[in-house]
């Protein structure tokens, strides 16, 4: 199975899915957790590419590309492979990342980033997304508050970006209604958790 995690800047998802993973391990099921972008030597070189801080004036359509390249690259070298030998794949970010934030927010288009991710990932999709929705002043208080975390590229857009990248979240949540989970992630930390467990747990009917 291959299960997504999406969301705004400072949902907290990364910190929550790190700890649900624990759990699930902690009860004999093997989970693979990655990232995107990144997940494989390539894609994390890809990665610092895109994020890099000095890359100011990358066009937007660069930037899409290169997310979709650094996902193929992810998809073949550790996604597809894991996955067809029965594993319990996570990732967080993927696909919708680019949808919300290339395709909404940098207004490409969600129909125009979808057909060039089909080049990438061959029309596959994930098992279950879960959307960590949370409001991006909250969102953006929290990575304030918490200084140890990196600063990126796109941590530095205005508001109306983070506003537009989870509006764009919640329609497509609307739209792939039957892979979407949308989770309150402004409830606190344990309670979040809780609920990403049992529904992962659900999903894969142990
Ligand atoms: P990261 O530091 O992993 O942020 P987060 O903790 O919020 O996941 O950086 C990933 C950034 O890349 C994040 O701002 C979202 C963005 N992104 C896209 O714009 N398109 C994509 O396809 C993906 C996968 C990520």
């Amino acid at each position: 199975m291959f299960v997504t995690i999406e969301g705004p800047e400072g949902s907290g998802k990364s910190s929550v899915t790190k700890e649900v993973v624990k759990r699930l391990n902690n009860e004999g099921i093997e989970v693979i957790l990655t990232r995107e972008p990144g997940g494989t030597p390539i894609a994390e070189e890809i990665r610092n590419v895109i994020l890099d801080k000095k890359n100011t004036n990358m066009d937007s359509r660069t930037e899409a590309l290169l997310y979709a390249a650094a996902r193929r690259q992810h998809l073949v070298e550790k996604v597809w492979p894991l996955v067809k030998e029965g594993k319990l794949v996570i990732s967080d970010r993927f696909l919708d990342s680019s949808l919300a934030y290339q395709g909404g927010a940098r207004n490409i288009g969600i129909d125009k980033v979808l057909e060039m991710n089909q080049f990438a990932t061959e029309g596959y999709y994930p098992d279950l997304t879960l959307l960590f929705d949370i409001e991006p002043e909250i969102g953006l208080s929290r990575i304030a508050a918490n200084k140890g975390r990196e600063v990126n590229r796109l941590d530095l857009e205005k508001i109306e970006f983070h506003h537009f990248v989870r509006n764009t979240f919640l329609s497509l949540a609307e739209r792939f209604k039957d892979r979407y989970v949308i989770i309150d992630a402004s409830k606190p930390f344990d309670e979040v958790v809780d609920i990403a467990y049992r529904v992962i747990k659900e999903r894969i009917g142990k």
